[in-house]
């Protein structure tokens, strides 16, 4: 069962002009759209020229907006991935989702973040008889780590980037490497949504997994709280480099792959893969 997207047409809009900085009618004059079609784009709606206008202004791809206004924009069919799950929860008012990796050999894992509540995720535990070995957090935002009491009373170490202290978990830093039975697993800072923001690149199964936190969703990204720039700069740089194929595990909505997510999300289709 797939999940919806995370964001929709207005939610990515207002997250490019809150991280440039462009104001309702900055972006009408900047884009000569009249503040009344803006207003419209702001809700999603989209008509005539004015999204092909307003998108070069806010650094986003046209096309793939019209995709998603469109509803026809879908996250690329993934088959199971044996060693691979992925847990979806509520939090308050939002969904997020925490995943759960392993060796299908020596049946050791990895908890990836903790969701609102870790107990779906302890059940498959149970029934795949694994043994919790590690638990590192992408980043300490509450809906994420809610339930870490719960999934540190498996005894695993945890840990998180020395950029975002959490209590019970020790520090990291880019770069920081673990093997896990036949997995590697390295982390790299996708700073920018939170200030130390952490991308798990996990290979050893039979497709690579990057584990992403809020960096990068399927269609749309986490919002640049921090720094916008950094955000769409470590996305670039740092998760969009991966092979094609890697599938990449958000913290909120459905999985995507790499090659999908350069081909069609509207943060970096097209030209903005390069432009800076
Ligand atoms: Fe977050």
């Amino acid at each position: 069962m797939s999940i919806p997207l995370e964001d929709n047409v207005s939610d990515i809009i207002g997250k490019a002009q809150r991280g440039l900085g462009i104001s309702d009618s900055q972006l009408a004059e900047r884009s000569g759209v009249s503040a009344e079609k803006i207003r419209k784009l702001r809700n999603g709606e989209i008509e005539d020229d004015a999204v092909e206008r307003a998108a070069p202004v806010l650094k986003l791809d046209a096309a793939a907006l019209r995709t998603l206004a469109a509803g026809s924009w879908g996250p690329e069919a993934l088959s199971e991935i044996e060693g691979l799950a992925q847990f979806n929860t509520t939090y308050h008012d939002i969904t997020v989702n925490a995943y759960l990796v392993w060796d299908p050999v020596t049946c050791e894992a990895v908890a990836f973040d903790t969701g609102a509540d870790c107990g779906a995720m302890l059940e498959r535990v149970k029934m795949e008889k694994l043994k919790v070995k590690l638990i590192l957090l992408t980043h300490a935002h509450p809906d994420h780590v809610a339930d870490l009491p719960r999934l540190k009373a498996t005894g695993a170490p945890v840990y998180i980037s020395e950029l975002e202290p959490e209590e019970g978990a020790a520090a990291i830093a880019e770069g920081k490497r673990f093997r896990i039975g036949s997995l590697e697993i390295e982390a790299r800072l996708t700073s920018g949504h939170s200030p130390g923001g952490m991308t798990y690149v996990v290979t050893g199964l039979s497709r690579p997994i990057a584990i992403v936190g809020d960096s990068l969703f399927a269609g749309s990204m986490g919002g640049g709280n921090v720094s916008y720039k950094d955000a769409l700069r470590n996305n670039r740089e740092k998760i969009l480099t991966l092979p094609e194929d890697t599938i990449v595990c958000p913290g909120h909505g459905p999985l995507t792959t790499v090659g999908k997510e350069k081909r069609d999300n509207p943060f970096f289709a097209g030209s903005l893969m390069v432009d800076g």
